[in-house]
């Protein structure tokens, strides 16, 4: 947090102390890349002549001689079968198990069929399943809403085996592909965090930033995909500082103008990071843009007044106040009041959106939101702090499953 410039040793620091990481060299920085890289480019993660493993197929078929054609078409590959009579016994095994594909026989009343395939799509837990759908019925309605409904392939009997081999071979290679981007997503958002942690100082501020965040997002009736961009920012913001190193990051004097240029460069550098992940690019704007000035006066491009992303503002107004209200070894908690203070008065010389300000402000004052975050924001003892985060963890699980929805 730059915003505060004094000449007092460590206070210049504000946000260099912000987050810790580890040292990483440039080859380590490269290495890192390469590995989001590879975990976005399906040819990187797959070789053709790789085995998929034993990946868990669920046959969805009333009838038991159906299933076990499609069984005695696959036997000699590394698959786990499972088989359910009905969609009733197939939910209870998504339940239950992991499963990487669905074949499913096409229902005969197609209600069933198109609602089953809904189902599966529209459920965080289940949306990535693949599904295959074997029928009978030829013609282009039925395929047409099925796959409107979230049906991925479909199969016409009489069924070729060699097709079929082929077919659910793609599947499942498709599926592995989605799984190692979903785990690379993990590793990212596990390493921010852990980024974060290193530096005992900034305890939660990962958590805090995206309640904050979420919340005056709400607070502007914004929609959920923005919703959710943010939740994710507060813990990705500061990911370039990764490739910061740590005689820079912790200096506890003042930086020099190269050591400044080298710590602005984690906006840009935590964009390159996390470029390769496409379900990460609503975030990306809020990852490069979070220190510019509404005067344009920040970094790294200069952006100015709206030019700004409302995001990385909204994202901007909650470090600062995360900031200022977090005790820090060369500085004590500022209180809520004083924090707001300080947000106003760099409004008013032209650092924030005066508008934005006028609105976090107004939320942070809010005696509802004052009462339910006031442990969250307090620097106080350890064990009001534990029971706080317990409670701050568990809004966020609630509020990532909705928005995740
Ligand atoms: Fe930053």
């Amino acid at each position: 947090m730059e915003h505060f410039h004094t000449n007092r040793p460590g206070v210049n620091g504000l946000e260099i102390s912000a987050v810790g990481s580890p040292e990483l060299c440039p080859a380590a920085e490269t290495a890192f890349g390469e590995i989001l890289a590879a975990a976005a480019t399906p040819r990187a993660l797959l070789n053709d002549s790789e085995p998929l493993g034993r990946a868990s197929i669920l046959l969805v078929d009333r009838t038991d001689i159906n299933r076990q054609l499609i069984k005695g078409i696959l036997k000699a590959g590394p698959y786990r079968i499972l088989e359910a009579p009905d969609t009733r016994a197939a939910f209870d095994l998504l339940e239950s198990e992991p499963v990487d594909l669905v074949i499913a026989e096409m229902m005969p009343a197609a209600g069933d069929g198109l609602e089953f395939c809904r189902r599966i799509k529209s459920d965080r837990r289940t949306r990535l399943i693949p599904i295959l759908i074997i029928t009978s019925v030829q013609g282009f309605d039925n395929e047409v809403a099925y796959l409107d409904s979230g049906a991925d392939e479909f199969l016409i009997k009489p069924l070729q085996p060699a097709i079929v081999r082929t077919r659910v071979k793609t599947m499942l290679r498709n599926k592995r592909v989605v799984d190692s981007l979903e785990e690379a997503e993990t590793i990212l958002f596990a390493l921010a965090v852990t980024i974060e942690q290193r530096d005992k100082e900034t305890g939660n501020h990962c958590q805090r930033l995206a309640a904050l965040s979420v919340s005056l997002g709400k607070a502007l009736g914004l929609p959920d995909e923005d919703l959710l961009a943010l939740y994710r920012g507060g813990y990705l913001h500061d990911i370039g500082k990764i490739a910061i190193p740590d005689a820079i990051l912790f200096k506890r004097g003042l930086l020099n103008e190269d050591e400044w240029a080298v710590m602005r460069s984690h906006t840009w550098k935590g964009e390159q990071i996390c470029r390769p992940m496409r379900s990460l690019k609503p975030v990306l704007p809020i990852i490069r843009n979070h220190h510019e000035r509404w005067d344009g006066t920040g970094y790294p491009d200069g952006l100015c007044g709206e030019s700004i992303p409302l995001l990385s503002r909204i994202l901007q107004l909650a470090d600062i106040y995360d900031a200022l209200t977090s005790r820090r070894s060369y500085k004590s908690a500022y209180s809520p009041e004083e924090a707001v203070a300080m947000i106003e008065k760099e409004a008013g010389m032209g650092w924030r959106d005066p508008e934005l300000a006028r609105v976090f402000c107004e939320m942070v004052r809010d005696p509802n939101f004052v009462t339910h975050s006031a442990a969250l924001f307090a620097a106080g003892e350890d064990e009001t702090e534990n029971a706080a985060l317990q409670s701050m963890l568990a809004s966020l699980a609630s509020m990532s499953r909705e928005l995740l929805k």
